[in-house]
C-alpha cells in the first residue's frame, strides 16, 4: 500500500486539501529559524532524541516555537522526515502536539511546533522539575486522561489509524494549563484498515517495548497500549520504568508494582512526592489499568477506547471486571518477562536493529 508523501520535495498541500483540513502549518524559511534560534543556539537547546535535537525558538511576532533540526545522514532520515511531516499534518485534536511548519532547504530538514511552556512529563517525573512537584494529582489524572485520548485518536479516528510506537515520558508534552500533548510521531508507521499489525524494523525505547514488539517487530496498537501502561506506572510511582538496583540489573516497573498490587498495598505504590495527597480510589483505577495494558499477552490488553473509559471511572461493570482479573490472583512472573531488561546502560535503540522475523506472516501484511 502506497502512501504518498507530500511535503519530502517541499511542496504543500495543494488548495483542495488546506481547505479540507483547515491546516494551519506553513513553510518556514531556513533564515527565519536561524534567527528564531539565535543560529541554533546551545543556550537554546531543549534536548536531543534519536532523530535530531529540538531548540527552542521566537518568531518575529513574539510566539515561541520548537524546532525540531534532524540529524540528516541518510535517505533513512529524509524519509522518516518525510513521514512525520505527512502524519502531523493529518493531525488535529487537542492532545496530540500539532505540527505549526517544516523547512525543507539543502541538507536542513526542520519541523516546527508549538513551544510547550511546561516541558514534557520526563523533566517533572525525573528531570529538571522533578524538585518542584508541581504535578499534584489532579493534573496526573488529567494528563493520563488527556494522553489516552490523544492515543485513541490515533488508533481509531485518524484515517488509515497511526501506531505511535514510541510513547514515553519525553514524548507527552505539557501545556501551560499542564493538559498533555502527546507528540512526536517520527516512528509512527500508517496501517491500512483491516490489518492486524505490520511486521516493521524495531524502534522504540527500552522500558516501555511490548515483548512482542520487542523480539518479533511486531508493531500494532497494543504495543502502544503497553508502552502507555508503562507510562501510567511511572506518572502514579514516579519511578522509571527500568530502574538500577546495581550496575548489572535493571528492573522493570511492572516486576515491582504487581506484587504490590495483588496484595492491595496501593499506598505503597504512590510516587512519595505526593505527600500522601491523592485519591485512593483512582490510584488503584490507575494502577490495575496500568498493569492490564503493560501484561506481556497483547491479546488480552485493552484497547485505547477502553483505557479511557476506565480511566474516567465511566463503568463499575467494566471496573469491577478489572479488578477480578486472573492478573491480580496470581501474577506469574512470565507475564512480565517483557524481554526490556538491559544490563548496558543504554536506554534508546538508536540504530535499527532487525526483528527475528515471524516464520509465518499475515496475510495482505502491508509491512512485506
Ligand atoms: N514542542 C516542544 N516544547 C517543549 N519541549 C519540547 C518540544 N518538543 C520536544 N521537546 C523536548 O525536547 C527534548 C528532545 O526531544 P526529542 O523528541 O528530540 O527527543 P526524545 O523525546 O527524548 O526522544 P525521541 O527522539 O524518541 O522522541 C525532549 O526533552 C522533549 O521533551
Ligand atoms: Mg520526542
Amino acid at each position: 500500500m502506497a502512501f504518498r508523501l507530500m511535503f519530502c520535495c517541499g511542496k504543500g498541500l495543494d488548495r483542495k486539501e488546506q481547505g479540507k483540513k483547515q491546516a494551519t502549518w506553513r513553510v518556514f524559511s531556513l533564515k527565519e529559524l536561524h534567527s528564531a534560534t539565535n543560529n541554533f543556539n546551545y543556550d537554546n537547546k531543549l534536548g536531543e532524541g534519536g532523530f535530531g535535537s529540538v531548540y527552542w525558538g521566537q518568531l518575529w511576532d513574539g510566539s515561541q516555537i520548537a524546532v525540531k533540526r534532524l540529524k540528516v545522514w541518510s535517505n533513512k532520515a529524509d524519509m522518516e522526515f518525510a513521514v512525520e511531516v505527512e502524519i502531523l499534518a493529518r493531525v488535529r485534536h487537542k492532545n496530540l502536539l500539532s505540527l505549526r511548519g517544516y523547512c525543507a532547504e539543502g541538507q536542513e530538514r526542520l519541523i516546527v511546533y508549538d513551544y510547550m511552556p511546561n516541558l514534557s512529563l520526563l523533566s517533572h517525573l525525573h528531570g529538571q522539575h522533578s524538585a518542584e512537584c508541581q504535578l499534584d494529582w489532579n493534573r496526573r489524572m488529567n494528563i493520563a486522561i488527556g494522553s489516552a485520548e490523544g492515543i485513541v485518536y490515533l488508533h481509531h479516528r485518524a484515517t488509515p489509524h497511526i501506531i505511535h510506537r514510541d510513547i514515553k515520558a519525553s514524548n507527552v508534552l505539557l501545556d501551560s494549563e499542564f493538559q498533555a500533548q502527546v507528540a512526536d510521531f517520527g516512528f509512527a508507521k500508517l496501517i491500512p484498515d483491516g490489518a492486524t499489525h505490520v511486521t516493521t524494523r524495531v524502534k522504540g525505547t527500552l522500558g516501555y517495548l511490548a515483548p512482542e514488539y520487542a523480539m518479533l517487530g511486531k508493531a500494532s496498537e497494543s504495543c502502544d497500549v503497553y508502552s502507555f501502561g508503562i507510562l501510567l506506572l511511572e506518572l502514579a510511582s514516579g519511578k522509571k520504568p527500568l530502574e538500577k538496583l546495581s550496575s548489572t540489573v535493571k528492573r522493570a516497573i511492572t516486576d515491582w508494582a504487581l506484587p504490590v498490587a495483588c496484595e492491595g498495598k496501593f499506598s505503597e505504590l504512590v510516587d512519595p512526592r505526593l505527600n500522601g495527597k491523592y485519591v485512593e480510589e483512582e490510584l488503584k483505577r490507575v494502577v490495575l489499568i496500568a498493569l492490564i495494558c503493560a501484561q506481556s499477552r497483547p491479546e488480552k490488553r485493552p484497547t485505547m477506547l477502553e483505557v479511557v473509559e476506565l480511566l474516567k471511572g465511566e463503568s463499575k461493570e467494566k471496573f469491577d471486571a478489572l479488578e477480578n482479573d486472573e492478573l491480580f490472583k496470581s501474577p506469574h512472573p512470565a507475564d512480565y518477562n517483557d524481554g526490556s531488561r538491559v544490563d548496558d546502560g543504554s536506554d534508546f535503540i538508536s540504530e535499527e536493529k532487525e526483528p527475528i522475523r515471524e516464520l509465518k506472516e499475515p496475510e495482505g501484511d502491508p509491512g512485506k
